[in-house]
Formats: C-alpha cells, structure tokens, sequence
C-alpha cells in the first residue's frame, strides 16, 4: 500500500489526476471506476482543467461508477448520476454511451446488478478504481460487516451514513436508506486503486483502514491485500497514521523509476 500525504487536499487532488491523466495518455481507452461525494470534487475539477488546458482527451475512456441510490431518478439533484454530469461529464469530452452508473430505478434490480458486474468484465474491467472512504470504513455503499467477496448488489445504510450525507437532502424522509453499489470484490479486481480522504473526520477510518486489522468491520481495511492500492491523503486525514513520517520520507524519496 502506497500512502501520499499531502499538505492540503488540493495538492492530493492534483497527485492523482496526474496518475489518473497519466493512465488515460498511456492507455486511451482506460476504464475507471468512479466515486461520488465530496472528496472527489477536486479531482475532478483538475481533470476538467487537463482536458481543456492540456487537450487529457476522454473519448475512448470508458467509466463504471460505485454507487447509487435506489428510486431516486438520474435528474433528482441528490442522485449520482446527476452528481457525476454535473461535476465531471458534461465538462469533458466522455462518450455518454460509456458511461455507466447504477440504475436505481430499475424494475428487477438483483437482475440489474447482474448486468452491471457483466458489463464491467465485458470492458475488460477497471484499470484503476476511484474510492472515497465512509467515517465508518465503507467503500462504494459497503456499510461494516459486508462480504469481503461481495459483487454489485442492494445494500441498506448505517445511521452513521444516513446522518454523513443527510446534507444533500431537504428532509429525512426523501433521503434512500437503499443503494446499489459495487461490491469490496468488484473493487478488489481493479488493477489500481486510489483512495482520497480528505479532513479531522477521516483521520480515524483512514488510520483503521491502513494500519488497524484487515477486518469486514471496516471494508476498506481490505485494501491493504490489493497489490496496487494507493491513498491519497491531506494531513488532517494522515493524523491517525502510525507510521506517518516513514510515508511521507517514502514519497518524499521516491526514485524517478518508481515513478507512476
Ligand atoms: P464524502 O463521502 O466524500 O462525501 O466524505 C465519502 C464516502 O462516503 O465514501
């Protein structure tokens, strides 16, 4: 597990749209897996700044997203699909036509997440998978005690989730309890994975996830068997870390060669 701290979260933001620009040059049809939130927003934004600054070309680029919720339309202002048009797709030049987030109002829905785990091995899977981190160790919508294996399928929110993103509804009762999401062993098949955090609040999971015990009780502890998994983290985020002036001398030291 590669662990960058850096002084504030749009300095982290910027190291992972290079990776993420970088990837895209290398291999133009790429596919990655996108998250939602507030963490991503900058990443994003400096994506959108590449694209039209420095030509970072999204047209043979294919995008899967994590999660969303269940019977909240794509035009609903809480929906994911909606977040992600805003915040990225109608900035870039991505083909609509490969741009998949889950359908949470589709009719058979165990059906649908079939389909979706189906479409993502027909593009070849995702190159590299975008995650943001839940204060309670979720990854996508994998709430504490999801299957380590788990596929795309419906999950039902903690209270610690429901009171994280009651913010971007007007009322509890419109706010879903049900999502799809991708689950920890789809996420796990990417072949990298970038994690943000971001803020005090994080400081607790992102410590958990990276050097507390590999456990379904917090999901993204899990990351530390994926072989190429890096978190990209401010230094209220990095707080909880142990090992924390070892990451950053690594960083800090890192050879030309081990660049990516
Ligand atoms: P946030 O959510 O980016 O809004 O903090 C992260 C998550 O729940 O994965």
């Amino acid at each position: 597990m590669e662990i960058i701290i850096q002084s504030d979260p749009q300095s982290a933001s910027q190291v992972g749209a290079r990776i993420i620009a970088g990837l895209i040059k290398k291999k133009p049809d790429a596919v990655l897996g996108l998250a939602t939130g507030s963490t991503p927003v900058l990443l994003y934004r400096e994506l959108i700044r590449m694209h039209r600054e420095e030509a970072l070309d999204f047209g043979r680029v294919t995008v899967f997203n994590l999660d969303e919720y269940i019977g909240l339309s794509p035009e609903h202002s809480a929906s994911y699909r909606h977040f992600m048009y805003e915040n990225l797709f109608r900035h870039v030049n991505l083909n609509p036509e490969r741009t998949f987030i889950p359908d949470g109002m589709a009719k058979d829905i165990p059906r649908f997440c079939l389909r979706y785990e189906a479409q993502i091995r027909q593009a070849g899977g995702m190159d590299l998978q975008v995650l943001g981190i839940g204060t309670d160790g979720h990854i996508g919508f994998n709430e504490p005690s999801s299957s380590l294996a788990s596929r795309t399928r419906i999950k039902t929110l903690t209270a610690e989730t429901l009171a994280d993103n009651a913010r971007f509804f007007d009322c509890p009762e419109n706010q879903p309890r049900h999502v799809i999401t991708m689950g920890v062993g789809t996420i796990m098949e990417a072949s990298r994975v970038l994690l943000l955090a971001f803020g005090e609040k994080k400081a607790a999971a992102v410590a958990e996830a990276a050097e507390g015990p590999v456990t379904a009780m917090h999901p993204a502890s899990v990351l530390q068997f994926h072989p190429a998994a890096t978190f990209l983290l401010d230094e209220a985020a990095a707080a909880g870390l142990k090992k924390h002036q070892y990451y950053r001398w690594v960083y800090d030291h890192k050879p030309d060669w081990q660049q990516s």
